[in-house]
Formats: structure tokens, sequence, C-alpha cells
């Protein structure tokens, strides 16, 4: 199966792209290179033998995509490509909006174009809002609190529309909750550029020295231990997700949507202990005020993605602890330049 790949030099794209290759896909990788490099490539070479096809240019830029489309010979897209710090969506709203929905618009019209009926899109927990109750399924309600959630929000809701008006499309939003730790060969991972927005990275970041402490963004909210409860997942099992839902729903016309999580919540401080003993190195935190925006608890239910998509997660907290270690001190400044 060929399949195009939006963002797919980045952190969960390059992870997808591996697992499509050990399984006998062929992934063509567009990507602007906004937040990632291309020594991606060597790596997912390394790993798999292959050097998947790269295109480096714009999802917005029509004329680019027609011309990848023309030569690529796709039957699927999945689309990653796209910016996802929240802090910054509130400094920069335009950007968030016209990257993730007007470039995800361009997409869907070079699909079209093209003749390309499925697109499995990179969704997020966020588009849940505060839930009132934990686990969450599909049929929650859905709101935004933020442009970046907003502008995923707008994404779903013009991807429902579209599918209702095209009913021979194949269109499935897959909800990430909360991706985490690297391929278990420390040859990839995530490498954030400048301060880490996420838990995960800052953490390894303290571990391998790079940062001095973690600040604990509260300790009063009513969980296990007053930190913010979230459902970590492996990035390889969210890898798998997608060939799960390519192999699955994205063969079938309709609108799809499943939540990718474990099911379980772990807390902040439960997430530093667990990296401090599969590091063998005390990482060092602070007590800090709540963040703007932040929830309590946030955990999936993820049954009905066993159910249909006939896949779920099976890493543990120590799997993702060890293999974002291992990504970290063998990578401790992320990839090359070169
Ligand atoms: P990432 O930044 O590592 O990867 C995104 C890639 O898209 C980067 O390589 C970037 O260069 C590229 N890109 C951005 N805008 C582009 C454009 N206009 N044209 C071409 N390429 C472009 O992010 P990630 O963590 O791999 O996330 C992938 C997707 O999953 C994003 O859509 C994100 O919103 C979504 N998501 C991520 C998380 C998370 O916590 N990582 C959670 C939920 C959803
Ligand atoms: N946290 C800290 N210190 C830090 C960073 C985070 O205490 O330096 C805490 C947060 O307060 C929260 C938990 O760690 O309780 C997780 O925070 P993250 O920033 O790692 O993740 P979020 O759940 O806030 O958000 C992430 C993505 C969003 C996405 C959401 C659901 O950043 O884009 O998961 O998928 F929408």
């Amino acid at each position: 199966m060929r399949v195009l790949v939006t963002g797919g030099m980045g952190y969960i794209g390059s992870h997808t792209c591996v697992q499509m290759i050990e399984a006998g896909m062929t992934p063509i990788i567009v990507d602007n290179l906004y937040n990632s490099k291309e020594t991606v490539l060597a790596r997912i070479e390394k790993l798999t033998g292959v050097r998947p096809a790269f295109f480096e240019g714009d999802i917005r830029d029509r004329a680019f995509l027609d011309n990848v489309l023309a030569q690529a010979n796709v039957e699927s897209v999945l689309h990653f490509a796209g910016l996802k710090a929240v802090g910054e969506s509130v400094e920069k709203p335009l950007e968030y909006y016209d990257n993730n929905v007007h470039g995800t618009l361009v997409l869907v019209e070079a699909m079209r174009a093209a003749g390309i009926n499925s697109l499995i899109f990179s969704s997020s927990a966020t588009v849940y809002g505060e839930p009132e109750t934990v686990p969450i399924t599909e049929d929650f309600p859905t709101s935004a609190t933020n442009p970046y959630g907003r502008s995923k929000l707008m994404v779903e809701e013009c991807l429902a529309d579209i599918q209702k008006a095209l009913p021979e499309m194949s269109i499935t939003l897959l909800r990430y909750f909360n991706p985490v730790g690297s391929h278990q060969s420390g040859e990839m991972g995530e490498d954030p550029q400048g301060i880490p927005n996420n838990l995960m990275p800052f953490i390894s970041q303290v571990a391998v020295g790079r940062r001095e402490y973690l600040s604990v963004f509260g300790n009063d909210y009513s969980t296990v231990d007053g930190t913010g409860v979230r459902d970590y997942i492996h990035v390889v099992d969210l890898a798998d997700g997608h060939l799960a839902a390519l192999n699955s729903k994205g063969k079938e016309a309709g609108l799809h949507i499943y939540n990718l999580g474990t099911g379980n919540g772990f807390s902040v401080l439960q997430m530093v202990a667990a990296f401090s003993k599969a590091a063998g190195v005390e990482v060092a935190y602070q007590l800090a005020p709540r963040r703007a925006g932040d929830i309590a608890e946030c955990w999936a239910d993820p049954s009905k993605a066993r159910a249909e998509l006939h896949w779920e997660a099976t890493r543990t907290i120590e799997d993702m602890t060890a293999d974002t270690w291992r990504w970290q001190s063998n990578n401790p400044n992320g990839y090359p330049d070169v």
C-alpha cells in the first residue's frame, strides 16, 4: 500500500513511517521541515533498510501537492502536518488556523483532484475540552479552550461536512491522548526545538542535564496526588493504531472517529518516579502554580478502537520511560543537523 504521509519527518509521523515500512507499506513523505530535520530520513533507513521518498514543501502550496500526488500514486493519506504548541497558538492564532485548517483544506482539494478518497487525520483529546467525567468515549461533547484546540475541532467539523457531501470518501479522525516514548532502538524520538512544552521531553532533558529541574504545574487538583493525570501512550503503539486504521476503516467510506489511548491515567509525580527509576537518575522538580488552561485529569476509553480497529496499546509506562531515556541519553541534543 502506497500512502502519502504529511508531516512524516515529525515525531509521530516518523515513527509511523518505520512501522509502515516494517509492515510492507510504502510511505511517501511531505514535510516543510518547520519542526523537524532531514536527518530523520537516515534514521528511518538505518532501522528499516529503506529510505522513504521525501518531498520538501508546504501542504498549503496546492501546485506543490498536485505535483507530488501526480508522481506518488498513493491510495491513502495520513495527515500529521500541522502546528501543535498550545501556548504558542494563543500568541499566533493566524499561523495555527492557516497551517492546521487552511492546510487541511488545500490537502483535501488536492486529494479530490487526484482521485484519492481515504484520509486519516491526527486529531487530539484536546477536542474534549474539560471532560465532565473520565474515561472519555468518542461521543462526549467537544469544545475548545485555545486556538490550537479550536483548529483541531474546526478541522474535524470541516471534514465531517466534506464526508457528508462526498459519501464516497473515507475520513478517519484519530484523537490521540498523550503520545510519549521513542523507538526502542534509541535511534528515533521526540526532538522539540527550544524549551519543551510537554511533560515527558521536559523530564528527559532534566535527566540528561540540559535543564535544572522540572516545574510541576499544580499539586492541588483532586487527583491521586494532587498533580495532573493523563493517558500517556507509547508513540509506537500510536503508530500501529494508524496502520490498523489504514487497513480497516481507511478502506470503508464514511466518517470514523476513534480515541487512541491506553485507558490508564498517570500523575505528573508518578511519571517523574517512573522516569527516575528507568533512567537511574533522580529527576529534580519543584512545585509551581497551575498552568493556565490545564485540566485535572483525562484518560481514554479505548474500547471502540479495540473492537473496530482490532488495535490496542500494549506498551507499559516502563517501556515509555526506558525508551525515552535510551533516545535521550544516546542523543542528548536530539537529531544532528546534517
Ligand atoms: P511534529 O511537530 O513533530 O510533526 C509535525 C510535522 O509537520 C513537522 O515535521 C513539521 O515540520 C511538519 N509541518 C508543519 N506544518 C507543515 C506544513 N504547513 N506543511 C508541511 N509540513 C508541515 O508533531 P507531532 O507530535 O508528530 O504531531 C503530529 C500531529 O499529531 C500534529 O497534527 C499534532 O497536532 C497531532 N497531535 C500531537 C500530539 C502530541 O502530543 N505530540 C497530541 C495530539 C495530536
Ligand atoms: N506538566 C508539568 N510540567 C511541565 C509540563 C507539563 O507539570 O513542564 C504537567 C501538566 O500540567 C499536565 C501534564 O504534565 O498535568 C501533561 O502535560 P503536557 O503538556 O505534556 O500534555 P497536555 O495533556 O497538557 O497536552 C497534550 C498536548 C496537547 C494535546 C493533549 C491531548 O500538548 O496538544 O495532550 O492530546 F491536545
